[in-house]
């Protein structure tokens, strides 16, 4: 059995009650010898800046280099809103994804049968629904330069932000996308704005000849990133392997939660480079949900997109597909239950619902 280290950083609002309950479901898999974990802690956001000033300290960022994967809940609430921007809660992550060169960042979007009805969309729409947006998540807006709040002189200010992408930044979250696809249903939808962006034309121009080059046998095709958040809505189920840039991704993502029920459901991994001699990768797993400021402390949160986070874990980082499979498994099995927390329509609270999936975890394991 595998032994590995762990970082958790449960950060602000929801961030530790949902991960009260995966580490729970951690506990279970080192109960029934699936993995062994090391496990360490630290903070980030709102609670980091509160302690140290800072939206993450040194000594927690070494552990993040340090470990072998990170697990993260969520940052960010209305007690830090006029903290400096630098030490802002969000500048904990955007460090962490930076520093750790976390650049393809996996948001599946799956429509668990049970909760077809949840969705705001028709059933016909989501029901089976399987895609997975790849967000590149180390360039872009969110990192370009400059990026500042200039004073004109003359009573009036300029706001910049800088969207920028090189070539390699382009190929690299490319060849990911179409590797994914061979695995899946082998078709990928590439999406920019190269009707009004530069960064967008070499985008397309770039994934174009990768896909020439070396993935001529999957299916590739491209949407404006307006467009495609119309088809999300339209038609969903047309899409396999969705790949586009920061900000893109960052909305596309939220919207792509819908149609599986809820922001609540939709778990994320975000994976560095393969480092060739190891063979190992960096990587944290977090919800897509933020802190939810407005439900914390309440018990009501859905852990289910922090649970996922650690199936995602299992798998991506630990080679434990099956474990993870499993675990993904008993999570439909509580929904098709009728167990349900409020964003899904019920009254089940946080620890009702990480109870229950320990249950089904029994159930299949025995
Ligand atoms: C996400 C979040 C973050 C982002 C915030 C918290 C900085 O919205 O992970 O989608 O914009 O990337
Ligand atoms: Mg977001």
């Amino acid at each position: 059995m595998q032994t590995r280290s762990v970082l958790l950083l449960p950060g602000d609002g929801i961030g530790p009650e949902v991960m009260a309950e995966v580490e729970r479901v951690i506990d279970w898999h080192q109960r029934h010898k699936v993995i062994a974990f090391n496990l360490e802690r630290g903070l980030v956001g709102g609670c980091a800046y509160d302690a140290h000033g800072a939206a993450i300290s040194e000594a927690d960022m070494a552990k993040a280099k340090a470990a072998d994967a990170v697990l993260f809940g969520a940052v960010g609430g209305p007690k830090w809103d006029s903290v400096p921007y630098e030490v802002r809660p969000e500048a904990g992550l955007l460090r962490l994804r930076k520093d750790l060169g976390l650049f393809a960042n996996l948001r599946p979007a799956v429509c668990f049968p049970a909760l077809a009805d949840a969705s705001s969309l028709k059933r016909e729409l989501v029901e089976g629904l399987d895609i997975m947006i790849l967000r590149e998540l180390t360039g872009g807006v969110y990192f370009g330069e400059p990026k500042e709040i200039r004073d004109l002189g003359n009573g009036q200010k300029r706001g910049i932000d800088t969207q920028v992408y090189d070539t390699y930044e382009i190929e690299r979250i490319g060849r990911v996308a179409f590797e994914m696809a061979r695995k899946r249903r082998n078709k990928v939808t590439s999406s920019d704005k190269r009707n009004v962006m530069k960064s967008g034309v070499l985008w397309h121009e770039v994934i174009v000849a990768l896909h020439k080059r070396d993935y001529p046998d999957v299916q590739l095709e491209h949407q404006l990133a307006d467009a495609l958040g119309m088809q999300l809505v339209r038609a969903p189920k047309q899409f396999d392997v969705i790949v586009t840039d920061n900000l893109f991704g960052d909305m596309l993502s939220d919207v792509a939660s819908m149609l599986t029920g809820s922001l609540g459901m939709l778990p994320s991994a975000s994976l560095g480079e393969t480092d060739p001699v190891t063979g190992t990768r960096k990587a944290l797993y977090e919800p897509v949900h933020g802190s939810a400021p407005d439900i914390a402390g309440q018990g009501k949160a859905n852990p289910l997109a922090m649970i996922g986070s650690f199936a995602m874990m299992l798998r991506y980082s630990f080679g434990l597909g099956e474990a993870a499979d499993r675990l993904e498994a008993a999570m439909a099995d509580v929904l098709a239950s009728g167990v349900r927390t409020a964003d899904i329509g019920g009254l089940a609270t946080t620890s009702q619902m990480g109870d229950a999936v320990l249950a089904a975890l029994d159930k299949r394991a025995a």
